[in-house]
């Protein structure tokens, strides 16, 4: 054999390899299905209420998603930081001998929350798992799941962009499931629409699947407010950011200078509530309206509620949607739980 002929077949080798590599990494959007419209009607609906309310997914564009990653980071903002206390701590016990399952993770974002389970998944298991991470935010999606790709070469990964509020069934059931529900995100809905939410998730598991939710636990008011209200402003950026969102839908060009970041704990409710307040009245023009509408100088956009639990409530929740809490744990300080769910 010559030397020429044994370069190309090393080399056909390498390729085959890279190949398969990359066929272990694969996105769909779902979210294109959703028409535009659907959500700029969305939008409209909640700006011509009494009381004006956006929700908190219009977040999560490039800019607010990149934004987000820096407010995780903030001094002030205790959840991310003791979620990945609490998932380091307890993946060995929680993840180390989990195999031929569909890891499905919603509201990913980053992945850096999967990557502290996948550290703790061994390798000859890890290979048996296909990670599926749903999220809002395309570019979260793409960016993120490369990278996990190339840090866990050996990991299947099906990445879907869907709204998962109205499109787990897009989600296909291949192997048993343990759904990854991180972050708080439950936190963002009503008591009525979180359950809800977790019912249509507890609906797509069979018996014996598995539900890790993180949730942020009640604790004293001026921790929990000093995390909305950061020295540097990024969560006053993030929050004023939504408006280029509603800029983008409805081509309108209402300006962030315009308004006030409000953040504070409503305690009777148990939740943080975001809010923008005109500092003079406003007129939002769009080609989508057919007049325009009015915001009045105080006048405060709701933008955001991000409801902080008890064990009381979460036992609540978990029995309504017919899962068991298999267990909660928690960090030292009891101020962030993962709830380990089946059904
Ligand atoms: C992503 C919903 C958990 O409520 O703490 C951070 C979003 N808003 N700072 C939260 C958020 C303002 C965050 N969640």
């Amino acid at each position: 054999m010559s030397n020429t002929t044994l370069a190309t077949s090393e080399q056909k080798t390498q390729a085959q390899v890279e190949n398969s590599l990359a066929q272990r990494l694969s996105i769909r959007n779902e979210l294109k299905k959703l028409s535009n419209d659907l959500l700029r009607n969305e939008i409209i609906s909640g700006l011509n209420q009494d009381h004006k309310s956006i929700s908190s997914k219009f977040f999560y564009n490039k800019r607010g998603s990149l934004l987000f990653e820096w407010i995780t980071k903030l001094p002030e903002y205790y959840p991310t930081r003791t979620e990945k206390a609490v998932i380091k701590r307890y993946a060995p016990q929680l993840f180390g001998n989990q195999r031929s399952i569909d890891l499905v993770e919603l509201g990913s974002g980053d992945c850096s929350k999967i990557s502290l389970v996948l550290n703790a998944i061994p390798d000859h298991n890890r290979t048996s798992i296909t990670y599926r991470p749903v999220d809002f935010s395309e570019s979260a999606v793409d960016s993120s799941t490369k990278l996990l790709n190339s840090r866990f070469p050996d990991l299947k990964i099906e990445g879907l962009v869907a709204d998962f509020t109205q499109q787990l069934e897009s989600l296909p059931y291949v192997q048993p499931r343990l759904i990854c529900f991180f972050g708080s995100t439950i936190g963002n809905f009503t008591p009525a629409l979180a359950q809800k939410l977790l019912s249509q998730i507890a609906n797509t598991m069979n018996s014996g699947d598995q539900l890790i939710l993180g949730v942020d636990m009640v604790k004293d008011k001026n921790t929990i407010e000093a995390a909305y209200n950061d020295s540097q402003r990024i969560t006053e950026a993030f929050n004023k950011n939504i408006l280029h969102a509603v800029n983008g839908y409805l081509q309108s060009d209402i300006s962030p200078i315009d308004f006030k970041h409000i953040a504070f704990f409503n305690k009777t409710e148990s939740r943080i509530e975001m809010h923008l307040e005109a500092k003079n009245e406003l007129w939002l023009e769009s080609p989508y309206l057919a007049n325009p509408i009015n915001i009045k100088a105080g006048e405060c956009i709701h933008t955001e509620n991000s409801y902080k639990y008890t064990e009381q409530v979460i036992n609540k929740m978990a029995s309504q949607s017919q899962l068991f809490v298999n267990d909660i744990l928690y960090d030292d300080n009891k101020w962030f739980a993962l709830v380990h769910l089946m059904k």
